[in-house]
């Protein structure tokens, strides 16, 4: 990598932030596109936010992505919104077009991509999906357009019902919710579709927890983890020992961050190559 006086900034602002994937995914992709953009990681703490978006205007940062837990704080800062990210009040891109700053969010088109480059048909599908959290959120937003049927499970209720009332004033979909436990998961799968973990659960250093019992996993259902850390997760396991089609959680961060690239350059984003970049950095363990 050549930087020099006119090589364009991109970075990622979060908290932690050491353990992120997107430099690397980033740079090999601006490095295989011969493109004069660097790509770094910011540590910004929520209560840093404002600070750091005046710094991406008064050092023209070219663009931004924002990861936990900033994706909401930014919002206050930022001159116009997408539809998007405006309905799920959150912003994990931004976009800098001389100094008017623009946010955008791709972890829904990031998880639909997955699902679509993985020959996963989602229309007419009914959908079970675990989690009512951000990313949840976006996932529902994005799928809500193709899918049949929802049915949203999450541990804690309220979310779920207010998440479930704006699919159906948007969307006009049957959407079923439920508190999320092992017999609600059992039910709501017997003739499910698609299955979408987007529930913390199974995440390092939790990596032998499921909310799936492997019983209830049918050869016929597509099995989506988007928790990527540890890179096989036990439903991911589980699934795949069932016969059922999994598409992980790597898949989403790969699509997602292939979606900002395209909104910082105009340019199609060379998958392939970050999806090595980053299965790397995986492999080395930095
Ligand atoms: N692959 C990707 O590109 C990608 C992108 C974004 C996020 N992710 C991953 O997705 C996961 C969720 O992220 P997020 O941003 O949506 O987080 P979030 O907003 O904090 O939401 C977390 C969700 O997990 C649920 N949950 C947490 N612990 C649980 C437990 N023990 N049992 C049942 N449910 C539990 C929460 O339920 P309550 O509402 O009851 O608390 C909530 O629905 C994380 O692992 C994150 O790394 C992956």
């Amino acid at each position: 990598m050549n930087v020099s006086g006119k090589t364009a900034v991109y970075g990622v602002i979060g908290d932690p932030i050491a353990h992120s994937l997107s430099p690397t995914m980033q740079n090999a992709a601006f490095h295989e596109l011969k493109l004069d953009n660097v790509f770094l990681a910011f540590k910004v703490p929520t209560t840093g936010v404002e600070n750091a978006l005046r710094g991406m205007r008064g050092l023209s940062i070219q663009g931004l992505n924002v990861t936990m837990p900033n994706k909401a704080a930014v919002i206050p800062f930022l001159d116009e919104v997408d539809e998007t990210a405006k309905f799920l009040g959150s912003v994990n891109t931004i976009l800098n077009e001389n100094g008017n700053l623009r946010g955008f969010s791709t972890d829904g088109a990031g998880a639909h991509h997955a699902l679509e480059e993985n020959d996963v048909d989602l229309k007419g599908k009914k959908l079970v999906l675990l989690g009512a959290g951000g990313a949840a959120k976006a996932i529902v937003f994005i799928l809500a357009k193709e899918v049949n049927e929802l049915v949203l499970l999450n541990r804690t209720a309220g979310k779920t019902d207010a998440l479930a009332e704006s699919i159906n004033l948007k969307f006009h979909k049957k959407v079923t919710v439920k508190t999320l436990s092992s017999s609600t998961v059992q039910e709501s799968l017997q003739d499910a579709d698609i299955l979408i973990n987007a529930t913390n659960v199974g995440m390092n250093p939790h990596s032998n927890e499921s909310l799936v019992k492997p019983a209830s996993i049918k050869p016929s259902l597509v099995v989506m983890d988007i928790v990527y850390n540890p890179r096989e997760t036990k439903l991911a396991k589980d699934a795949k020992d069932a016969g059922a089609k999994v598409v992980d959680g790597l898949e989403m961060l790969i699509y997602q961050g292939a979606a900002s690239f395209e909104i910082w350059t105009g340019k199609a984003a060379p998958v392939e190559v970050m999806r090595q970049a980053v299965l790397k950095q995986l492999e080395c363990g930095r």
